[in-house]
């Protein structure tokens, strides 16, 4: 008997990277179209995803279906060789379902209702919606699962929406009810004993609406559970339609990166391939650091293998602030980047910059420009060194990391509550400065979930796990007990997974494990403040902590109220760090441990600003500053994207890369 074959990523790309975009024709003549052909086999352009946002036109009515058009598109893209991403089209509901049904559309917590003439207006939890996704779903899979272009399922498009309508409560309630069996279960998880919560009948338990003050934290925790599994359901719902149609073909839904309303670890699980859309800041001076840490995260979320850059921009987004464009070169290295971490698709949001509606100041691989512009020449440069990249580097791993970093969505969305005591410390941002310190040492880091398998590293890092389940205790305590290194950030293990403070204010297994007796107070710092401790300054926030006598070593504060209390304390493998140490303060500290943990950085004597990542047995250098660099690289090797022999040291200029395979 033959293996039963999992689709995969390598069954899109076969050998090659993909590159290409989202690709939105209906926007456009079809005289153009042809034009979009030309233009894409010049750049070389082997993917597009297509219908992403084609509701309306392939449904005008209920039931009706306009097919004509996409099989035109489908035949045109596979007689020049290009595959498509075929996208289910259901973030974005036609008006007529909102007009006819109305309760397809979300509430928020006022009750007012989302209407059409935007996009993702639908209610997870509305069985209408469910019946018309499903059906269109199911006729889009009838229709192109045998088609020769299609190469991947798209389902929906960055799932985010939230819902405190009639339909959600009811689901809600439903949730609920499997979750804890008895209402006295919930009161108890819920500790509705404070402010008279106490639920008598499970018709009283609602969303966590409008309230008068602050919301009980516990039903607001388990409302963001509840909605990622609700618009899970709403995933698996297609992702199983299609995949009845066409087993073979790989299936993924787009993440927006580091975003909080997905537990991304759970979601990641039910896709063939994980994929991101990913839009650092031009403009921010650790850009190419965010990008490194999605990329970081995402590939982890696909098990160390290959993933998808689903959308990334070719020049400015248009939801900042002020939106600034990538400078030349930028968006070449910063997609190189991604290969280097691990991508095996270089993919943009979009294809040709739309003339009209709300993104039409968003830029696309085609500006409005045209063809000489120099977005498109640079992204036609870019097309033919990935082309060149291909078969070294299509389904290949990054070499095995050494370091995982800890990250959990219920600790994050438990840590964001109202009623904390600093509203400044925020887990994204706080897991970023760790991972930053990470980045600047030259080493590359693993994501994992708490509870996951860590026994393949030689560090674990744990920068802001304020809840934890016991599970993930015992996880970490087994992990330093067999002879792992861990460093811990502030408040790790605060709360159990109810959000119920533990007690002495930390679970007690890990104040033995760091070496804490006992946590008196903490004491958060306001924005910009700083603390002084031997050797730095900390900032964000303080703790005051009576060390245990067994620890082995401390690190103490100066001054001040905690003047002599410890910072930072070891307790053989163990670091807690009670404050987030400055950036070059942490790195130090950072790079001391993974020293002593036996982690080296990727690549010795690397200057400032170049990023060393190893992949499939090639060696990546990216430079993200302007001055020219020398980087030491013992030995023979030749540079892909230039075909030159390097001879122990190789010249970098302005966001220079190279990527260098060792001479034969
Ligand atoms: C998201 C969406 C796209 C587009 C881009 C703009 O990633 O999926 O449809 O709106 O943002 O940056």
């Amino acid at each position: 008997m033959p293996e039963p074959h999992s689709p995969s990523l390598g069954d899109a790309t076969r050998g090659r990277i993909l590159f290409g975009g989202d690709y939105n024709p209906e926007q456009w003549p079809e005289e153009t179209w042809h034009d979009d052909v030309r233009l894409m086999r010049d750049a070389g352009v082997n993917s597009v995803t297509l219908g992403v946002f084609s509701w309306a036109r392939l449904e005008p009515q209920p039931g009706v279906r306009e097919f004509g058009w996409l099989d035109r598109l489908m035949d045109l893209m596979h007689g020049n060789g290009i595959g498509v991403v075929l996208a289910t089209p259901t973030s974005s509901p036609p008006p007529w379902m909102g007009r006819l049904h109305p309760e397809t559309l979300p509430r928020d917590e006022d009750g007012r209702t989302e209407w059409w003439g935007s996009r993702q207006h639908f209610s997870h939890s509305s069985a209408v919606y469910r019946r018309y996704a499903a059906a269109i779903t199911e006729d889009l899979a009838v229709r192109y699962s045998g088609h020769p272009a299609l190469r991947m399922w798209h389902i929906n498009n960055e799932y985010c929406t939230y819902d405190w309508g009639d339909e959600a409560e009811d689901a809600f309630r439903g949730w609920l009810q499997a979750k804890y069996g008895t209402l006295d279960a919930l009161n108890e998880a819920w500790g509705t004993a404070f402010w008279s919560q106490g639920y008598g009948d499970w018709y009283e338990v609602l969303p966590p609406r409008r309230a008068h003050y602050m919301k009980n934290p516990a039903q607001v925790l388990d409302f963001k559970r509840f909605t990622s599994d609700a618009l899970l359901e709403c995933y698996l719902a297609e992702r199983d339609i299609v995949a009845r149609h066409s087993p073979h073909i790989p299936v993924t839904t787009n993440f927006m990166a580091v975003w909080q309303g997905l537990d991304a670890w759970q979601w990641a699980a039910q896709e063939d391939v994980v994929s991101i859309d990913v839009y650092p800041d031009p403009r921010d001076p650790f850009g190419a650091q965010y990008g490194a840490l999605v990329h970081d995260m995402t590939r982890s979320q696909a098990h160390g293998g290959p993933w998808m850059v689903m959308e990334q921009a070719a020049g400015p987004v248009n939801w900042r602030g002020v939106n600034h464009p990538k400078p030349a070169g930028l968006n070449r290295l910063w997609s190189l980047q991604a290969v280097a971490r691990g991508a095996d698709a270089v993919c943009y949001f979009q294809w040709r910059q739309s003339r009209q509606g709300s993104e039409k100041f968003h830029s696309g691989m085609v500006g409005h420009a045209g063809e000489h512009g120099r977005t498109f020449q640079e992204a036609k440069r870019l097309g033919a060194e990935l082309a060149l990249l291909g078969d070294k580097v299509a389904d290949t791993r990054v070499e095995a990391p050494e370091i995982a970093v800890l990250l959990d969505w219920n600790a994050w969305w438990a840590s964001a509550q109202d009623g904390r005591l600093s509203s400044e410390a925020d887990c994204p941002e706080i897991v970023r400065a760790w991972h930053r310190a990470l980045w600047e040492a030259h080493t590359v880091a693993d994501f994992a979930h708490p509870e996951h398998d860590l026994s393949a590293y030689k560090l674990v890092v744990v920068p802001h796990l304020y809840l934890m389940t016991d599970a993930a205790i015992d996880n970490l305590l087994a992990y330093v007990h067999q002879g792992g290194t861990l460093v811990a950030g502030f408040q790790t293990g605060i709360a159990d997974e109810d959000d119920r403070v533990r007690e002495g204010g930390m679970d007690r297994r890990l104040r033995e494990l760091f070496g804490i007796r006992t946590l008196h107070e903490w004491w958060p710092l306001d924005a910009g403040e700083t603390v002084d401790a031997e050797g730095f300054h900390g900032t964000l926030w303080s703790e005051e902590i009576e060390a245990a006598d067994d620890v082995d070593a401390v690190t103490p504060y100066k001054g001040g109220e905690l003047d002599g209390l410890p910072a930072v304390l070891r307790k053989g493998r163990a670091w807690y760090v009670s404050t987030l140490p400055e950036p070059h303060a942490l790195r130090t500290l950072l790079a001391d441990i993974a020293a002593g943990a036996g982690v080296r950085p990727t690549l010795a004597g690397l200057p400032a600003g170049v990023e060393a990542v190893r992949r499939g047995g090639l060696l990546f250098l990216l430079h993200h500053g302007r001055d020219r660099v020398t980087v030491p690289v013992p030995g023979r090797h030749r540079d892909l994207l230039t075909g030159a022999e390097v001879i122990d040291t190789v010249e970098l200029g302005r966001y220079g890369v190279a990527v260098l395979e060792v001479a034969a």
